[in-house]
């Protein structure tokens, strides 16, 4: 009985020690990585020229320096066909280097580098995929190569009868190929970025496997694209944190599809959402607007928060009652918690500029009967004392505007009416006041 007992008491102090949210935590992926992207600007189109010209512009513009660290080759690099020993095989003629070479020369940037694969049979340009090949291509990716991050796909999935397990089983194949590896050479995990498109839901599951999982299909050329997305995010923020992010695609910033205030409407949400960054753009090309965009450290600390891993949410849909999915009119009022205070971001969904009004408590991370100082994130300019309420006045067409409000104390003595929020306001005598 005695020893009966002992194991009930360890089994559960066991149970109750277990963490409430199963991240994996092993040691990378914390905060949502920052870097650039080959796809969006290249496509198939990349070489080592192109991609060592990026990874020095990552430096020379100082975009490393705000926390654009990695280097991700997409598809297209290798060769059709593995060779006799069943292995990929670098394009020796985009990489006559080697590929060994283009990431020593990344690392000695100061940068990381990331690689690509698919769970399927092929990637989605019909490149070789990593199915039933897991161990051997993550050996390549992480051993003798020297990737720190695999971005993996979904397309050529196999036949039922073949895989004989769900989406989550193809993805763990090479979760389990990661552990591994890690566990036999003691080396840190390589970063695990599934590219697995949200039909199947990987934010329930894709926490338990790696750092991110893409949510949506890929980002498009237009202010649609970036609306979209971001309706579909708004019912899934609770699902970033530290060490899983919902990652809502490839930066389009700088591609020529957005004007300035969409981009920074399209920057502001995928950071302030906690996901990850990528520049998709042609450096060598970039303006100074473009530049401007990717280098708002305000913006940028908010999403790689050391203290506080959440995303903003929607308080209020504004244009559409709450909840409604909407690709073209997603929720317009947001916050969420920060280190240094409440995060808002307003997004003008309309086609003409707008004044912007919220009351403070509409956020639940707002105290009643506190007033807040404000600071703008994009003017970079302490804008004074909110009391009760805030007005973002002539809000461009499709703009953003973000701001970090900090307690500053009571709101002053007197301010009418008793309750900001009126309903079921009541005196300690009974009487109620929204009546
Ligand atoms: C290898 O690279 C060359 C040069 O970019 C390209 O023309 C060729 O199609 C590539 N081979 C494969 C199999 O993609
Ligand atoms: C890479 O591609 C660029 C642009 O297409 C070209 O100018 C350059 O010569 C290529 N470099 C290599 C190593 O193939
Ligand atoms: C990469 O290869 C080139 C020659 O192709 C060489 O000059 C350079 O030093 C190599 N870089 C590294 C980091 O090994
Ligand atoms: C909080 O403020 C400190 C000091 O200004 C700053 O270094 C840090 O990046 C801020 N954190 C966030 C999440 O904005
Ligand atoms: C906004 O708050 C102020 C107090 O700071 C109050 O006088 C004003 O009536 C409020 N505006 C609205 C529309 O609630
Ligand atoms: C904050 O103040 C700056 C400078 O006056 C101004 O340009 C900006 O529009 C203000 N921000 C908001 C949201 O009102
Ligand atoms: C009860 O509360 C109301 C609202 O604050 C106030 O107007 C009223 O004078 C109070 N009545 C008494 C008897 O204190």
């Amino acid at each position: 009985m005695t020893l009966l007992a002992a194991l009930l008491v360890s089994y559960f102090s066991f149970v109750s020690k277990a963490p409430p949210v199963e991240a994996l935590d092993n040691g990378v992926g914390r905060l949502p990585f920052m870097g650039y992207n080959t796809w969006n600007a290249y496509h198939c189109d990349i070489n080592e020229t192109v991609i060592l010209d990026n990874a020095r512009l990552l430096v020379d513009l100082g975009l490393r320096d705000v926390g654009f660290t990695y280097m991700n080759i997409d598809d297209c690099y290798p060769e059709k066909e593995r060779n006799a020993a069943g292995d990929i095989v670098v394009n020796a003629t985009r990489f006559p280097s080697g590929m060994r070479n283009v990431t020593d020369t990344i690392h000695s940037l100061g940068l990381k580098a990331g690689i690509y694969s698919d769970s399927g049979w092929f990637t989605c340009q019909l490149y070789p995929g990593s199915f039933q090949n897991e161990d051997r291509d993550l050996k390549l990716f992480r051993e003798e190569w020297n990737f720190d991050l695999l971005k993996y796909d979904n397309c050529a999935v196999p036949f039922d009868e073949v895989i004989k397990e769900g989406m989550v089983g193809k993805y763990t194949r090479m979760a389990n190929a990661i552990a591994d590896l890690a566990k036999s050479t003691g080396r840190e995990p390589i970063l695990f970025s599934l590219c697995q498109w949200g039909r199947e839901q990987p934010w329930f599951w894709g926490r338990r496997l790696g750092q991110s999982w893409r949510t949506t299909d890929d980002v498009g050329n237009g202010w649609s694209a970036i609306t979209s997305i971001i309706n579909e995010n708004s019912f899934i923020t609770w699902a970033s944190d530290f060490f899983g992010h919902n990652d809502m695609d490839i930066l389009e910033v700088g591609n020529g599809g957005l004007n300035f205030e969409e981009s920074k409407t399209h920057f502001t949400a995928w950071s302030l959402m906690k996901s990850p960054l990528l520049i998709g753009t042609n450096l060598p090309t970039a303006t100074q607007e473009t530049l401007e965009i990717f280098k708002n450290t305000e913006i940028i600390a908010i999403n790689q928060d050391p203290v506080v891993g959440t995303a903003v949410q929607p308080f209020r849909w504004g244009h559409n009652p709450d909840w409604t999915f909407d690709s073209l009119h997603p929720a317009q009022y947001w916050s969420g918690e920060s280190q240094n205070g409440t995060v808002f971001m307003l997004i003008n969904v309309e086609d003409q500029p707008a004044d912007m009004f919220f009351s403070l408590t509409e956020s639940p991370w707002i105290r009643a009967g506190r007033q807040y100082s404000v600071r703008d994130l994009w003017t970079h300019t302490d804008n004074g004392t909110a009391v009760r309420n805030f007005t973002a006045h002539n809000v461009p067409a499709h703009g953003v505007v973000a701001l970090l409000l900090k307690d500053a104390g009571d709101e002053p003595a007197g301010t009418e009416p008793p309750c900001a929020r009126p309903e079921w306001c009541m005196d300690q005598n009974g009487t109620r006041i929204d009546q």
